[in-house]
C-alpha cells in the first residue's frame, strides 16, 4: 500500500488534482482539474480537459496564445498559497523543525497550535502513516481551515493526524499517556505556559522545539526552560534564506528576501529525577590555540589555477548591464545634473 498522499504526487494529471499554472511573467494560478471546466484570465482560457491525462511538467497554450507551465505544487508551494486563518510557519523553518527536532518515521508528536496547518503537514510527512501527530488548537475556526487544507493536500484525511480543539495546557494531560511522546512542537504566543504539561508528556530524551516570532518571547521561553529544571540547556537559532539571481554574469543575491520569520529554540527532556549539571561558562584553554591555527591557515592563502578561461575573463565583458545593475539613462543623468546645487566657493 502506498503512503498517504503519494498517489496524488505522481503520474499523469487526473480529475481532482490541484495544479499550478505559471505564465511567462512568472504569475502563478492554482486550479483543481474538473472535466468540462475552463480556466479564464482576462486574455483567453484553457480547458481543464486539455490537461487531464497530460504528464506533470507539461505546457499548455490558452486561446490567446499564452503558454503556461503546468506542475503539481510541492508542499512548499502549497502552504504559501493555501487559505490561512493564522500566519504559517514558512517552509524554511518547517525544514529546520523536522531536522533539528529529529522527527522520524513512526514518531509520536504533539503540536500546538495548529493555525492553518502548514507545520502539521510537514510533521505528518515526516512521521508517515505509522506515526502519530496529535495537534491542539484553541480556535475551532482555525482548526477547520487546517483540516481542510491538509485534506486537500493529501487527498484524504491523514491516518496519523488527530486534531483536538482546546487549550494545550488543559487538553494534553487527558490526551496522551505521561512519558509517551517523542517530540513536542510549539508555535504559539506563550509556550512557557505549557512547559509543565509538555514535560509530563515527553519521554526521557524527547525533544521540545518552539517557534517564536520575537526576541522577547525567545528570551522568556529560554529562561523558563532553564528554570524548569528537567530540560537540557536550550539551543536557539534563526535561519536566513537568501535567494540568488542567476542570469548570465548577473549572479548575485536577490535584492528582496524574507528578512525575518521567527526564532527556533530546542531542548531535551531529562530522565525523571535528573537535573541538568551546573553550567560553567569560562572560555576553554584550547581557544587561543584554535585561533592561532585559524590565523595560520588564513595566511597560507589559496592557490587557484584556472583550467580554462571562465566567463567574464575578458575585462570588456564586465559592464554594469551585464552584472544586472540599474544604469540611469543619459536623459535621467542630465535631469539629475540640472538639480545639483554647485558648492559655494569658500
Ligand atoms: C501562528 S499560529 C500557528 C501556525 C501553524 N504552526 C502553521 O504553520 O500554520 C498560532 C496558533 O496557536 C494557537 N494557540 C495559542 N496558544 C494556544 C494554546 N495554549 N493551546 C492551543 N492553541 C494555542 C492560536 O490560536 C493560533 O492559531
Amino acid at each position: 500500500m502506498s503512503a498517504t498522499g503519494s498517489a496524488y504526487r505522481r503520474g499523469p494529471f487526473r480529475e481532482g488534482d490541484r495544479v499550478q499554472l505559471t505564465d511567462p511573467k512568472g504569475r502563478m494560478h492554482t486550479i483543481t482539474l474538473t472535466p468540462g471546466k475552463q480556466f479564464h484570465t482576462h486574455r483567453g482560457h484553457v480547458k481543464h480537459d486539455d490537461l487531464i491525462g497530460e504528464p506533470d511538467g507539461s505546457t499548455v497554450t490558452n486561446t490567446a496564445g499564452t503558454q503556461y507551465l503546468v506542475l503539481r505544487p510541492l508542499l512548499s508551494d502549497y502552504v504559501m498559497s493555501m487559505p490561512r486563518g493564522a500566519a504559517v510557519v514558512y517552509p524554511k523553518d518547517a525544514g529546520q523543525v523536522i531536522q533539528m527536532a529529529d522527527v522520524f518515521p513512526g514518531a509520536s508528536v504533539v503540536e500546538a497550535g495548529v493555525g492553518s496547518g502548514a507545520l502539521s503537514m510537514s510533521l505528518l510527512r515526516a512521521v508517515g502513516d505509522t506515526g502519530r501527530v496529535h495537534s491542539f488548537e484553541r480556535r475551532e475556526d482555525f482548526a477547520t481551515i487546517a483540516r481542510a487544507n491538509a485534506h486537500a493536500f493529501f487527498g484524504e484525511d491523514h491516518p496519523a493526524w488527530t486534531v483536538t480543539v482546546g487549550d494545550l495546557v488543559e487538553s494534553l494531560p487527558d490526551a496522551v499517556e505521561p512519558g509517551s511522546v517523542d517530540r513536542v512542537v510549539l508555535d504559539m504566543l506563550a509556550p512557557w505556559e505549557c512547559l509543565e504539561v509538555v514535560a509530563d508528556a515527553l519521554a526521557p530524551g524527547g525533544v521540545l522545539i518552539c517557534y517564536v516570532a520575537t526576541a522577547t518571547q525567545l528570551s522568556k521561553v529560554g529562561e523558563a526552560m532553564r528554570d524548569f529544571g528537567t530540560f537540557t540547556e536550550p539551543q536557539a537559532w534563526e535561519s536566513l534564506v537568501r535567494g540568488w539571481h542567476l542570469e548570465g554574469l548577473a549572479v548575485r543575491p536577490q535584492h528582496r528576501m524574507h528578512g525575518h520569520t521567527g526564532f527556533l529554540i530546542s531542548t531535551r527532556r531529562l530522565a525523571p529525577g535528573v537535573t541538568p549539571p551546573p553550567r560553567k561558562r569560562r572560555p576553554g584553554r584550547g581557544y587561543a590555540a584554535q585561533e592561532e591555527a585559524a590565523d595560520e591557515e588564513a595566511s597560507k592563502g589559496t592557490d587557484v589555477t584556472a583550467a580554462e578561461a571562465p566567463p567574464g575573463t575578458d575585462d570588456a565583458e564586465w559592464t554594469s548591464e551585464a552584472l544586472g545593475e540599474r544604469v540611469a539613462s543619459a536623459k535621467r543623468m542630465r535631469k539629475l545634473a540640472r538639480g545639483v546645487v554647485p558648492p559655494s566657493p569658500r
